[in-house]
């Protein structure tokens, strides 16, 4: 375990790089993002500007993740199984490097980022039209 580290714009590019290194490695996450990332340095300060905007309320992100998400090569089942992976690679990483408050934040945020996106994938317009 590392020393925690207080909440800054340094701590969470490494906390990023950390938990992607562990998704790059986890034999379900992995190949996902081997399909879809080529530019893995570009990547990380799109993810790094995306948590600044969450967590620290810089407002640098300016793109759409659902959007990005749903444009994934993926049956939308997938991320049913997916999700609680990422998420406890999330909650693992954020506990190892911050303090339990930062790291409380952190998980709480991706915990409901992580429902919305999954109700934006699964929800199906069609079923609505069937009902
Ligand atoms: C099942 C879990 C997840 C998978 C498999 C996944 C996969 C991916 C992949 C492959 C990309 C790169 C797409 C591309 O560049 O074409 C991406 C981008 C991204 N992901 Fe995820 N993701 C997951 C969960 C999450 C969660 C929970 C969050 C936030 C809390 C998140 C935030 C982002 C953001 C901000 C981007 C960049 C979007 C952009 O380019 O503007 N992801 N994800």
């Amino acid at each position: 375990m590392t020393t925690p580290v207080s909440l800054d714009e340094a701590a969470l590019r490494a906390h990023l790089d950390a938990f992607y290194a562990k998704v790059r490695r986890d034999p379900d996450l992995g190949p996902v993002f081997a399909a879809a990332v080529e530019d893995w340095p570009a990547h990380m300060d799109v993810l790094t500007d995306f948590w600044c905007t969450v967590a620290l309320r810089t407002p640098r992100y300016k793109g759409n993740p659902l959007a990005v998400h749903k444009a994934l090569p993926l049956p939308p089942g997938a991320f049913r199984d997916l999700f609680p992976l990422w998420l406890g690679l999330w909650r693992e990483t954020a506990r190892e490097r911050f303090a339990p408050e930062d790291a409380a934040l952190l998980i709480e945020k991706a915990e409901r980022i992580a429902q919305s996106l999954q109700a934006g994938i699964l929800f199906d317009p069609a079923a609505l039209r069937r009902a």
